[in-house]
């Protein structure tokens, strides 16, 4: 589904993202841990296509992007929930909603937009009751789970989430590791959960990838990470 190869990344002259390479089979979800400021966001960046790789490669659904821009990518089914949330402040709940339709590939007919709308509302029902709201009025939670649900209305095969629970109260929280539980269970599209508590990785991903100082340092399954490696690498 997706593989990064030896992707070298730089912010002007910074050498940021060193020869990081993972896998994520389809269906499957994967976090990617690490420190503040070890990379994990801008690993997402290249994955999207807003930061270039300027060495590497990455095959998405079997295709080579490595090249393509970010809105090729994310017409293949690569959708972003980025850390900052990016919800379109002076545009309603139901129209940043839209956006999300709208990037999809194929042109569905009314039904399958109808139900796409309705499986949001049923993920996330507050956003039912603000949909007229404009999106800048509302509480961190709200925008998390208005991102949420409009990465998923594109339809996707990879979702990338960065932080999703960041700055949340603990119900929200809940409801997000629920949703995303229930997204895992499905198995409609693998799923790349940056998040640095230890508990996600164990409770929500098959497998992990911990970055230290741009590189990937150890990577497996979840089940079987080492008080050692969580002691050296993450902050518990
Ligand atoms: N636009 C930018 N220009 C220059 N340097 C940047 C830029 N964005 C990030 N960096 C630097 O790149 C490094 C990696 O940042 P990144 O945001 O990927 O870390 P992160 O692992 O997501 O951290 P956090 O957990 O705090 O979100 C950091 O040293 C950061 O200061
Ligand atoms: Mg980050």
């Amino acid at each position: 589904m997706l593989e990064l190869k030896n992707i070298n990344a730089y912010y002007g002259e910074s050498h940021i993202l060193r020869n990081v390479s993972f896998t994520i089979d389809p269906g499957e979800v994967v976090c990617l841990m690490g420190r503040n400021g070890v990379g994990k966001t801008t690993t997402l960046k290249v994955l999207t296509g807003l930061l270039p790789a300027r060495s590497g490669q990455m095959m998405f659904d079997g295709a080579d992007v490595t090249k393509e821009p970010t809105d090729r990518r994310a017409r293949r089914g690569l959708a972003y929930v980025p850390q900052g949330r990016e919800i379109l402040p002076h545009l309603t709940v139901r129209e940043n909603l839209q956006i999300g339709f709208w990037a999809r590939s194929d042109k569905p007919n009314g039904t399958v937009e109808k139900n796409a709308f309705d499986e949001v509302y049923q993920l996330f029902p507050k956003l039912t009751q603000i949909l007229g709201r404009p999106g800048g009025v509302l509480s961190g939670g709200e925008q998390q789970q208005l991102a949420i649900g409009r990465a998923i209305l594109s339809n996707p095969k990879l979702l990338l989430l960065d932080e999703p629970t960041e700055g949340i109260q603990p119900s929200i929280v809940d409801q997000i590791e629920d949703v995303i539980i229930g997204f895992k269970n499905s198995k409609r599209f693998g799923i790349l959960l940056v998040e640095q508590g230890l508990h996600f990785a164990a409770r929500l991903a098959e497998k992990y990838v911990v970055m230290a100082k741009g590189a990937v340092v150890v990577s497996g399954k979840s089940n079987e990470l080492s008080a050692e490696m969580v002691k050296q690498h993450l902050t518990v």
